[in-house]
């Protein structure tokens, strides 16, 4: 059931030293934002309700539990030295989830509504955004498709719901395996939108690799088997003997909004040679002095080993390489304001 939040409803207490402690799990606070679209009124204006003890109605024939219409967004709210709140690239998120909402010919919020909602959430849970370099208020944006179907069609009523949690560290781990078992996406198929069906399917590789002592799966291209794609939920780089920074080119891949900034901070921060390609995974294993993942929630983490076909290859000397470092702090730095923003990527609340 959903009740509104009011100046009446009950605060989830803070507890002294909560953000020394955080993980990157489901929590509850004190309030998320719902807003629904239907054929009859479009999108009706959204609004805060309780979030702790919250749940949804939904019709059983709801087309999100039978076909998977449903796409959902991750950003971060987190709290500068000066106290100032600050989002990373939202509108990006919003544009994404409006480019994986067409693609599952589902009807999604406009980019303000996005950014107002993301906004009131945050401001209305801001004690829960961790303090300064203690971790992140992560938001998460959730679009389904709530309306009734039997045979395979759109449905005619969405669900747009934007809650938070504190979160700390996501997917620590600098080494990756190479699947015979599993490839991530087809070309044409959805890999380059953030839809739910993609996360269902990963599961598995997921589980096999964990077994193997690695954080994720590295993906190849289903075509070729050869070619990188990326990780379950993080882009991919190698920095290359001669300095240059490859990236797979964008395809079957999600469009990661840190992926785009880091292409930007080693060009015109750092002036490195940035390529965006197809990256064969010999190449990699060969040739690559350093590599990294990249994402949100992974934020940027090296990868010193990857397991091909039954077989570890440490990349460079095995241990993480000083380019990534380099560039996770100036990223950090931008997104914390310590560093000039020159592309208007920081958002104050
Ligand atoms: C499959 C996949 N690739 C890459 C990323 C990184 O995207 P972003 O940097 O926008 O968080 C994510 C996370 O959202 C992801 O789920």
């Amino acid at each position: 059931m959903l009740r509104p939040f009011t100046d009446q409803s009950p605060r989830q207490q803070l507890q002294p030293g909560w953000d020394d402690a955080l993980t990157f799990s489901y929590c509850e606070l004190d309030a998320m934002w719902v807003a629904r679209w239907t054929t009859e009124a479009g999108w009706e204006p959204g609004q805060l309700f309780e979030h702790a003890g919250a749940t949804l109605e939904l019709s059983p024939g709801a087309n999100v539990l039978h076909y998977g219409q449903t796409t959902f967004e991750g950003l971060k709210a987190r709290r500068t030295r000066e106290d100032k709140i600050v989002l990373f690239r939202p509108i990006d998120n919003a544009r994404r989830m409006r480019q994986s909402a067409a693609r599952l010919l589902m009807e999604a919020p406009p980019v303000n509504d996005f950014l107002d909602a993301a906004l009131a959430v945050v401001r209305t849970n801001i004690k829960w955004v961790p303090g300064y370099q203690k971790g992140s208020f992560y938001i998460r944006p959730l679009l389904f498709g709530s309306g009734p179907v039997l045979g395979v069609q759109p449905a005619k009523e969405y669900t747009f719901l934007v809650y938070g949690c504190p979160v700390g560290q996501y997917m620590g781990g600098d080494s990756v395996v190479v699947l015979s078992s599993a490839h991530r996406a087809a070309p044409h198929g959805t890999g380059a939108v953030k839809v739910a069906g993609n996360y269902a399917s990963s599961l598995q590789p997921q589980k096999a690799a964990k077994a193997m002592d690695c954080v994720d799966a590295l993906y190849l291209d289903a075509r070729e088997d050869r070619y990188i794609e990326e990780l379950s939920g993080a882009n991919f780089f190698a920095i290359l003997y001669d300095g240059t920074l490859v990236t797979p080119a964008l395809g079957s891949i999600l469009p990661g909004i840190t992926r785009a900034s880091i292409l930007t901070v080693a060009k015109e921060i750092f002036h490195w040679n940035v390529v965006e390609r197809l990256v064969p995974i010999e190449e990699v294993l060969t040739d690559a002095v350093e590599a990294f993942y990249s994402g949100t929630a992974a934020v940027l983490s090296p990868v010193t080993r990857i397991n091909y076909r039954g077989v570890d290859h440490a990349i460079g000397d095995g241990n993480p390489g000083p380019r990534a470092a380099m560039l996770r702090q100036a990223l950090n730095e931008i997104q914390l304001q310590e560093r000039p923003d020159y592309w208007g990527w920081v958002v104050e609340l």
